[in-house]
């Protein structure tokens, strides 16, 4: 029986297929929850899993009974004494599980995840394990939570998931999206997605088989998620994470495409990586995908890799680690990245809105601290502040209101005892969780900012209590204000 055929069926959901209904419901009953399992092992079990050491996970999990045996199956991959809880000859039916003699093993890996469903994938590859199929489908990780963290809270009417896999993006979105496409280039991953989606009671998603934006040619959508195949490798051996496009070109490309897939106001979301190359900005070079795209944009490098790094993270992915090939694949891909010149790979976040604005705007940066999460929660806010502080004219200022964001606390350096500080600091303790260094100015305008007063006003009483020249005031304050709004510390209060 071909994989369509089997798992085809498992989805064929109906009064006729109750099963994944059933299933999740004796998942749920056996505690199988991200609490439950997180309980069950405990912190070092946990913790030692994600370095992919499963012993202390499996002494955790010896006693036989339900739970436990469901995480050894699924999440562990290690075969099992069928429970009597299990209606095994419909899962070994549905492709789920072989069974022989009483015992049965996973075919796949099924775990529960934070939204409440359940994802399955291809089982996980650790360390020993045969080499992965091409066709792997990677399961839910660090990444996919990565971009669902990121991804606008928004209610929308139509959102696409490019690049769908195991389809953990479309539980996630299934709350606030009305209609949902998702597409992948590897017919394996929508079998699985459609798994997921099945177990975790979500029903009606359009699942298109294709090439980035391939399947939905003809389409328009309000938002566009994308956790890529972002890693940049010279040979493309895996559909999961590499594209086989060259280089960073398969990123480059969905950014430079995507507006023509963009609703008016619609908005895409994706997780990218880009080359450092010796000689050129990194800034420059993603600056420049988003330049002529027509939409606003915000790229964020969160961590830079050197070449090494890299490609012992992606063997390590792979399970290559330790095999004979490794020093050969060590080797090439190293040798490749000098040929090109690259110094490095950064990963980051990319978020594109078309504003319909004739005056775009495209902020590139780096931060590396905590910010608060949900990104998504405020996302729309910190695209808001960048375009309103791009578009402001110098001559509206003066009549603008501003208002000192929440949670804005300032810090004043200096030696002890000294009447005036070296340094003064505003600091987000919400949010991005920015700080910047300010002059005397911002700060006083910090203190009596509240959204009430034009900034003028202000201005002229800053003077007269400091001694300052308004007119010097007023000539510097764009250049001082414009980067704090355009980074969220003042608001432009509308009300
Ligand atoms: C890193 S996985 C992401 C899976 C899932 N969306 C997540 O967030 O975890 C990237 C997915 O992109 C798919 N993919 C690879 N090349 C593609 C292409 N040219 N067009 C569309 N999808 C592609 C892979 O098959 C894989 O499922």
């Amino acid at each position: 029986m071909t994989l369509r055929g089997r798992w085809g069926r498992w989805c064929e959901n109906g009064p006729v297929n109750d099963l994944p209904d059933r299933l999740r419901e004796l998942l749920l009953d056996a505690g199988y929850t991200i609490d439950g399992v997180r309980e069950r092992l405990g912190e070092v079990a946990a913790t030692a899993l994600s370095r992919e050491e499963t012993v202390p996970a499996l002494r955790a999990t010896r006693d036989g009974d339900l739970l436990g045996t469901l995480i050894r199956l699924w999440w562990l991959g290690v075969p099992v004494d069928a429970p009597a809880a299990l209606p095994v000859a419909e899962l070994a039916a549905a492709g789920l599980v072989t069974a022989e003699a009483g015992r049965i093993a996973a075919t796949v890996h099924l775990q529960p995840w934070e939204t409440g469903g359940y994802v399955v994938s291809d089982r996980k590859v650790r360390p020993g394990d045969p080499a992965l199929r091409r066709d792997h489908v990677v399961g839910a990780g660090g990444a996919s939570a990565n971009l669902a963290q990121l991804v606008s809270r928004r209610p929308v009417e139509r959102a696409l998931d490019l690049g769908t896999g195991c389809g953990v993006q479309v539980l996630h979105l299934a709350d606030r999206a009305r209609e949902i496409v998702a597409t992948d280039v590897n017919p394996r991953a929508l079998e699985l997605a459609r798994l997921s989606w099945a177990l975790s009671g979500i029903k009606g998603v359009d699942a298109r088989q294709g090439s980035l934006f391939d399947p939905v040619a003809d389409d328009r959508f309000d938002l566009i998620v994308a956790n890529p195949p972002f890693v940049i490798s010279p040979g493309g051996r895996f559909t999961y994470r590499e594209s086989g496009f060259e280089a960073d070109g398969f990123c480059r490309d969905l950014v430079r495409l995507a507006p023509r897939f963009l609703a008016p106001e619609g908005t895409c979301q994706l997780l990218a990586n880009w080359l450092h190359v010796d000689g050129e900005d990194w800034r420059d070079r993603v600056g420049g995908w988003l330049t002529g795209t027509g939409c606003d944009g915000w790229v964020v490098q969160r961590d830079v890799q050197d070449p090494a790094e890299y490609v012992e993270l992606w063997l390590r992915d792979a399970a290559e680690q330790g095999t004979p090939r490794y020093r050969e694949l060590y080797d090439d891909w190293l040798g490749w990245f000098a040929s090109m010149n690259v110094t490095g790979v950064g990963f980051g976040w990319i978020t594109m809105h078309d504003s319909g604005s004739l005056d775009p705007v495209v902020r590139v940066e780096e931060f590396g601290q905590r910010v608060e999460l949900p990104v998504g929660g405020y996302v729309d806010g910190v695209l808001d502040s960048i375009t309103r502080a791009h578009r402001l004219a110098d001559a509206e200022l003066p009549g603008a209101r501003l208002a000192l964001a929440d949670g804005v606390l300032e810090e004043r350096i200096g030696p002890p005892g000294a009447e005036d500080p070296a340094r003064i600091i505003l600091r987000q303790t919400r949010g991005l969780r920015r700080s910047a260094q300010v002059g005397t100015v911002e700060a006083a305008l910090a203190g009596v900012c509240d959204g009430e007063y034009p900034l003028d006003p202000l201005l002229a009483a800053i003077a007269e209590l400091t001694g300052e020249n308004l007119d010097d005031l007023r000539a510097k304050a764009p250049e001082a204000l414009r980067p704090l709004i355009a980074e969220g510390f003042f608001h432009i209060s509308t009300g």
